[in-house]
């Protein structure tokens, strides 16, 4: 029932993520130490994340859908003519997975990632590289099952200190483990019309078993889901982008409720599920 009832929103909640609204972090109005919704800037370089950005149209006073609602809402942060909309991580030098929702119905031609630097106007410190093709899970559902894409790079990313991949998790993850969520996306629980931070944000997390998420969705298998003990949430932007536990990646970051941090569970594709799929697409 909630479900039916999440599916309207989530449609609007994808939309927005691709606009660059969808996040995870604290209130910056409440709390000023930070932006994720409950969250905090990463003092440290979290070098697996990656930032998923989309190309501006050129000759922007006409800027087309994405320019205009990315201006009306403030979306963007960082490099002038791209646009952050979702996070993801690094698998290998040429490959990073991220949410199928942030790639299904976009035109992959335009995206690029962004990674090396937790702030996103460090375009010097940053490596952009376009992205070549995407594999979208075969079995996606939206808001059901298989929420995970890998995308191919055009050009490999020079690794080092600042960009270095993450390892798949194999492990089930049960209830209870502390997990750490990075991101740029929107760090207040009402997104329409804020910034989304230019600095990295994260937040940690506890696991909760599916059987608990299910008083609030109808996860399947291969969902995880993971509760806060306050407001705090990912957000637009978010989407596709780490969680890691016992230093591994156990999560995609997929949905939770359109007003971010509401002390409800969020969302993730549970990786441990897909380590052979995206093992194979990865290597491609
Ligand atoms: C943005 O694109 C325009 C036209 O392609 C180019 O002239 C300009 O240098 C670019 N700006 C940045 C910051 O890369
Ligand atoms: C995708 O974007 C590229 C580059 O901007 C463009 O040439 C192409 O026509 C676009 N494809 C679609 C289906 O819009
Ligand atoms: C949701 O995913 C499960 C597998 O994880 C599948 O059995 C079920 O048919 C899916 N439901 C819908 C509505 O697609």
């Amino acid at each position: 029932m909630l479900k039916l009832f999440l599916i309207s929103l989530l449609l609007l909640h994808v939309k927005c993520d691709f606009m660059g609204l969808f996040s995870s972090k604290k209130d910056a109005d409440n709390s000023g130490n930070g932006r994720v919704v409950g969250g905090a800037k990463s003092e440290n370089r979290v070098p697996y994340q990656i930032s998923l950005q989309m190309q501006k149209k050129e000759g922007n006073s006409n800027p087309g859908f994405l320019g205009g609602m990315m201006q009306i809402l403030g979306g963007g942060g960082g490099g002038g003519n791209f646009s952050h909309f979702c996070g993801g991580s690094v698998l290998n030098e040429n490959h990073i997975v991220t949410a199928a929702h942030c790639i299904k119905g976009f035109n992959t031609s335009r995206m690029a990632v962004f990674a090396g630097t937790n702030d996103l106007r460090e375009e010097d410190k940053g490596q952009r590289i376009m992205i070549d093709s995407c594999e979208i899970h075969p079995d996606y559902v939206e808001l059901n099952t298989s929420d995970i894409a890998v995308c191919r790079l055009k050009e490999s990313f020079s690794m080092g200190d600042n960009i270095t991949p993450i390892e798949m998790g194999t492990e089930h993850i049960e209830g209870g483990e502390e997990c750490l969520l990075t991101g740029w996306g929107y760090t207040s629980r009402m997104v329409i019309g804020r910034r989304i931070p230019n600095e990295l944000q994260e937040a940690k997390f506890y696991t909760i078993t599916n059987e608990e998420c299910n008083q609030m969705y109808s996860t399947t298998p291969t969902e995880l889901c993971t509760k806060s003990k306050g407001l705090e949430g990912a957000c637009n932007g978010d989407s596709g982008g780490p969680l890691v536990c016992k230093n591994k990646l156990a999560g995609v970051v997929s949905y939770g409720l359109m007003i971010c941090g509401t002390n409800q569970p969020d969302v993730y594709t549970r990786v441990s599920e897909f380590t052979d799929w995206v093992q194979q697409m990865s290597s491609m």
